[in-house]
């Protein structure tokens, strides 16, 4: 597997030293508030789980499933193949997401639970590459920029391989070409 991997941009450590400090900040700002955590997944499994363990507050959690991407390039639309299990009117909630590149995803994701009358939505990202922005939406926690390069691992796939892998790795460019 790593011989697919460039080079490794973020280690083990380094991840588990800032999802620690994210999930700490997000303790003191939402302490008596009660938010519900919404993972989208799949990216977000490995990060959701590592900052859960480092909320100490009275939360709970749901999970929403999208597709948006196939292969390195986004086709631009938003489909919800999973929808929430719970009211969520007047709840704080909190989106969990791997990685925000252009920002059409959680653009999208973000109205469609507006419409809901949920009390507020934070998003808290792994990643952020901001130089590919298309959408207005910027990330309340993030733990790592990235540059424009195509990253794996922690979760991130390519065309669902890597999510395995403990460190964030830029692929080397003849996997995907
Ligand atoms: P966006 O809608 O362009 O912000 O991206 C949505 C989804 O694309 C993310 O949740 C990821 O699943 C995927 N994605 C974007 N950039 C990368 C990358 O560098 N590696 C792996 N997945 C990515
Ligand atoms: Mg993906």
């Amino acid at each position: 597997m790593i011989k697919d991997i460039e080079r490794v941009l973020l280690s083990q450590e380094e991840i588990q030293a800032k999802v620690a400090e994210i999930g700490k900040q997000i303790t003191r700002d939402f302490e008596d508030q009660d938010p519900i955590f919404i993972g989208v997944l799949k990216g977000c499994f490995i990060f959701m789980a590592d900052l859960m363990r480092n909320v100490d507050i009275s939360c709970s959690m749901d999970f929403m499933a999208v597709s948006s991407y196939s292969g390195t390039s986004s086709t631009g639309a938003v489909k919800i193949n999973k929808d929430l299990n719970q009211d969520i009117a007047d709840r704080h909630l909190i989106l969990v997401e791997d990685i925000l590149d252009s920002g059409v995803t959680l653009n999208y994701l973000k109205n469609y639970l507006q419409v809901r009358r949920p009390a507020s939505v934070h998003v808290a990202t792994l990643l952020d590459k901001p130089a590919r922005r298309k959408a207005d939406i910027y990330a309340d926690y993030s733990c790592f920029e990235v540059p424009d390069a195509f990253v794996v691992g922690y979760g991130l796939d390519y065309n669902e391989r890597y999510r395995n892998l403990p460190y964030i790795g830029i692929l080397k460019p003849e996997v995907y070409s």
